[in-house]
């Protein structure tokens, strides 16, 4: 099928060449709606006016030229000038060994790395459960650039450093009670909240916080083992999170990684005049006008750096590390000025730079009222994951026969935390997103539980057969196969469009059609009970759906179960 759409295109564009003279670019999609065959182009519509001709006539023009084809079946034109072709059964068949393919990683490209930044959580808190959407998000475009042979580099930059530690500090010395080391990460939660409590009456206590980074930041060795502590105690508590959410980092590296390499980059744009002095002794940048930005502080005025000058630093770097093809940042959409700034910072700098994008999403609504009325608590993620596991667990014993699984624990850590999880990758990042129990544990929705049943339900198939099918040449297509394997044929190309865009969602949604696709294929063509080539070929087919259905749930962090 892939053949032959490039040849079918490499037809298409030679008959317009010959006919127009100019070059154009055809293109043949991929074709669901019943009888619009197999693969469709509107160039005709495209190319009448510019070249003054009707767009039927051009479509007709195609059909004659495009019919004789090798491997075709028909071509006819359609509405207002569509070219629609219909494939010959071999030419579709054809495309499940390519498909199948599409499952393997690619080859390394041997190309400059893309460093992806991702996750990023503050220090001396616990993950709450927006901290979900970068940590994914992230994870998946990483592991689309993997499967797609890029080499990655994956970083949490988490933050370790900044005024934040000096008021905890602060809040640890006039509240704590054992040694540091012996506190949880809710407990250090506590603190920090009784701080901004207590700030509330007491405003000095915001410059004794001031006060206490300042002097951590100057090497103070009381204060550096407080906050050595505090930096483990937060990794430990996140550990556990990520193991679940099957998030790996190459680097965790914290914004105080680049204290010393602030000082050099301050020279630089001191020098090159692009820090200049601001108000009360800080250094600031100032935007052109057109660019409509406000100046940006980059050193403040008791001489203390901000995320801003350790962003540079840390960008710094990344280029000088790894010369990657491009840097990633995976991080709210509350940061879309100050990602501006920064990059054009840089460009200010005169940095020779690579792709830059600030990867953004959106906010997380509730469906359920409670969850965002919670007043002065973080809704922890964990405490998420746990409620999606014991929610699944229900449903594992209120579905009874109708589940088969030899582990039913890990069944439901895999269904919850993937119900979670999708419920947030099939969303488009773009916009807000909705977090809906009932949607995201449902079994025929488009959910983690539909996609791993689905799963289940192909293995127990092909391990009822005992086979899983082979290569076999059947002589006609039935409506459902023929639907699947144009789905099946897609998922290179699906794959390669999500890794370009950054939209794990419409890898999702993809995986959801072919659940659909293969659900209905189950339900209407006998696989078990057929004979010969055709038990063969549907077997085949089967296999090569669980087989992206897997990959592709891996891509997006998810884990299927072989039985369900
Ligand atoms: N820690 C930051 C926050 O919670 C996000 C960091 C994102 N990465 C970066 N290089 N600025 O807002």
């Amino acid at each position: 099928m892939y053949e032959l759409r490039d040849t079918l295109q490499g037809a298409a564009e030679a008959i317009l060449k010959k006919k127009f003279g100019s070059s154009t670019t055809v293109h043949f999609q991929v074709t669901f709606e019943d009888g619009h065959g197999d693969l469709t182009t509107s160039v005709a519509l495209q190319l009448a006016k510019k070249v003054g001709s009707s767009p039927r006539d051009i479509a007709e023009l195609l059909r004659e030229g495009l019919k004789s084809v090798k491997g075709i079946e028909k071509v006819e034109v359609a509405g207002a000038g569509f070219v629609n072709v219909t494939l010959g059964t071999d030419a579709i068949i054809a495309g499940l060994k390519t498909a199948r393919k599409a499952c393997v990683p690619m080859k390394k490209r041997g190309s400059k790395p893309i460093v992806v930044d991702y996750s990023a959580p503050n220090i001396a808190k616990p993950l709450g459960i927006h901290h979900i959407l970068s940590t994914v998000i992230g994870q998946s475009i990483v592991n689309l650039y993997s499967h797609q042979g890029y080499e990655t580099v994956s970083i949490n930059h988490i933050g370790d450093w900044g005024t934040q530690f000096g008021k905890l500090a602060v809040a640890y010395e006039k509240w704590g009670t054992k040694p540091i080391a012996e506190y949880s990460i809710d407990e250090l939660l506590v603190l920090y909240v009784r701080f901004h409590d207590e700030l509330e009456k007491d405003e000095s206590l915001e410059s004794l916080g001031r006060s206490a980074f300042s002097k951590l930041e100057k090497g103070d060795a009381t204060l550096r083992l407080f906050w050595k502590s505090v930096v483990d105690i937060t990794m430990r508590s996140m550990d556990d999170l990520y193991r679940r959410l099957s998030v790996r980092f190459d680097r965790t590296m914290g914004e105080s990684f680049y204290e010393k390499l602030m000082d050099p980059i301050i020279e630089e744009g001191k020098k090159k005049g692009v820090f200049v002095a601001g108000n009360e002794g800080a250094l600031i940048v100032n935007f052109e006008e057109a660019l409509k930005m406000s100046p940006a502080i980059a050193v403040k005025g008791d001489g203390s750096t901000i995320y801003l000058t350790r962003d540079l630093a840390t960008m710094r770097y990344r280029i000088d590390e790894w010369h990657p093809e491009a840097i990633l940042y995976v991080v709210d959409i509350a940061q879309q000025l100050y990602f501006r700034q920064l990059f054009e910072t840089v460009r200010l700098l005169g940095w020779d730079l690579p792709h830059l994008e600030h990867v953004i999403f959106g906010r997380m609504r509730f469906a359920d009222k409670s969850m965002s009325t919670r007043k002065g608590n973080i809704l922890k993620l964990e405490e998420v994951l746990d409620e999606a596991v014991k929610r699944a667990d229900a449903i594992i014993k209120e579905r009874g026969e109708r589940i088969q699984t030899d582990d039913p624990k890990d069944l439901a850590e895999m269904m919850g935390v993937g119900a979670v999880v999708y419920g947030v990758l099939s969303q488009n990042r773009k916009m807000d997103m909705v977090f809906d129990w009932d949607k995201m544990l449902s079994f025929e929705g488009n959910s983690a539980p539909y996609l791993q049943y689905t799963h289940a339900r192909a293995r127990s198939v092909l391990r009822k057969a005992g086979s899983e099918g082979a290569d076999a040449q059947v002589k006609d297509l039935t409506a459902k196969e023929r639907h699947l394997l144009k789905l099946v044929f897609l998922f290179g190309e699906t794959v390669e469009a999500a890794r370009r865009e950054h939209l794990p969602h419409t890898l999702a949604n993809y995986l959801y059609e072919l659940c659909q696709a293969f659900n209905s294929f189950y339900a209407s063509d006998e696989i078990l009970s057929a004979t010969g080539a055709i038990r063969d070929f549907r077997l085949h087919l089967t296999a090569c759906t669980a087989d992206i259905l897997k990959t592709g749930a891996s891509i997006l962090t998810l884990r299927v179960p072989e039985r369900m």
